[in-house]
């Protein structure tokens, strides 16, 4: 099986960036280690747009583990492209944000997703990747 990490805005700072909030482990030494047991390309990307441009594009894999970070809670255009693709896509986030300031805790991206997972900091991208699995199976 084949998966996406895509990761949004400030994701690629994980290590350094609010370690009270993302703890202070690297994001990119974690998920080298996350390469070494499954077959998962990563991106990190800034732009909405670029978001997007990827999203569309997916094809091929047997899902998308998204970390849209900040968008999240402001993009419609990345809910419309995940909901004009087949691929699975899971929403993850470090933090839990449903337990943060309440612009925090509408997601756009949720209902478009097949589910979410937030709040076990970096192992998030490995419970979505068996989540993926999990459905896959079905
Ligand atoms: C985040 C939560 C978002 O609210 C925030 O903007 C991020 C990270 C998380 O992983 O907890 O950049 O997606």
């Amino acid at each position: 099986m084949k998966f996406l990490i895509l990761n949004g805005p400030n994701l690629d700072q994980i290590g350094t960036r609010e370690q009270s909030v993302y703890g202070n482990e690297n994001i990119h030494d974690y998920l080298k280690r996350l390469k070494q047991d499954y077959d998962v390309e990563v991106a990190f990307e800034s732009s909405e747009a670029t978001l997007v441009e990827i999203i569309l594009s997916a094809q091929d894999i047997d899902g998308i583990v998204l970390n849209a970070g900040a968008y999240t809670h402001t993009s419609l255009a990345i809910a419309d492209a995940i909901a004009a693709i087949q691929v699975p896509v899971v929403e993850v986030h470090l933090s839990n944000i449903y337990a943060r300031a309440f612009y925090r805790k509408t997601s756009y991206i949720a209902e478009k997703c097949k589910g979410s997972i937030s709040g076990f900091g970096l192992d998030v991208y490995r419970l979505a990747l068996l989540s993926l699995e999990a459905i896959s199976n079905r």
